[in-house]
């Protein structure tokens, strides 16, 4: 893209469509005989879902959530606000949440405790990133595509300002 923001690709565009096959192949074993609803975190993640979703051989459903957490722009606080929440009622549903990224773990740590509380059957995570040098709580997703090193990341729907969600592959933000 020519772009100077851009620094180093940590994960390319094929090794990307490969893992997401697997996840997708992961979850429709794991799910055989049920119908997951995936709830999908608004904006970043909506990229990784559409390929998820169509590598996952299952009859099953997203929905989808918008939640803003207060602090800086690459600082999360854990104090979340939902700016939108799910049209469907989750009680009784196998839910799969699905993140674009986990950096210090609070704005999920928020979402399990507040989906938990709708009573689903089960609720998992598939995050397909994550910075284990990051993580501030405990809790382990389920599912992971990959972990990257303690860098802001851009690309595959990873946004900085809203900028970048486009590329192709998953590249580390030049630090000005
Ligand atoms: P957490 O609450 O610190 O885990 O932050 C989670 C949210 O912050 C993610 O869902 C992203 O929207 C955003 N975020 C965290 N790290 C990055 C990054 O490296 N690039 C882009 N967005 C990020
Ligand atoms: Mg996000």
């Amino acid at each position: 893209m020519g772009d100077a923001a851009i620094g180093e690709i940590l994960v390319q565009p094929d090794d990307l469509q490969h893992r997401v096959r697997e996840l997708g192949a992961e979850i429709t074993r794991d799910y055989a005989g049920k119908q997951p609803l995936l709830v999908c975190v608004l904006k970043g993640a909506v990229f990784f879902l559409s390929d998820l979703m169509r590598a996952i051989e299952l009859p099953c459903e997203v929905d989808f959530m918008a939640v803003a957490s207060y602090g800086s722009a690459t600082q999360s606080s854990g104090v979340v606000r939902i700016l939108k929440d799910l049209d469907a009622v989750i009680a009784g549903r196998d839910v799969i949440i699905v993140e674009d990224i986990v950096d210090s773990g609070l704005t999920l740590q928020y979402l399990l405790r507040n989906l938990k509380a709708r009573e689903p059957a089960s609720l998992s995570v598939c995050a397909l990133l994550t910075k284990p040098e990051r993580l501030k709580v405990d809790l382990s997703p389920r599912y992971v595509g990959f972990e990257i090193p303690n860098r802001f990341a851009v690309g595959y729907g990873l946004d900085h300002a809203e900028r970048y969600r486009n590329l192709p592959y998953v590249a580390a933000l030049r630090e000005a």
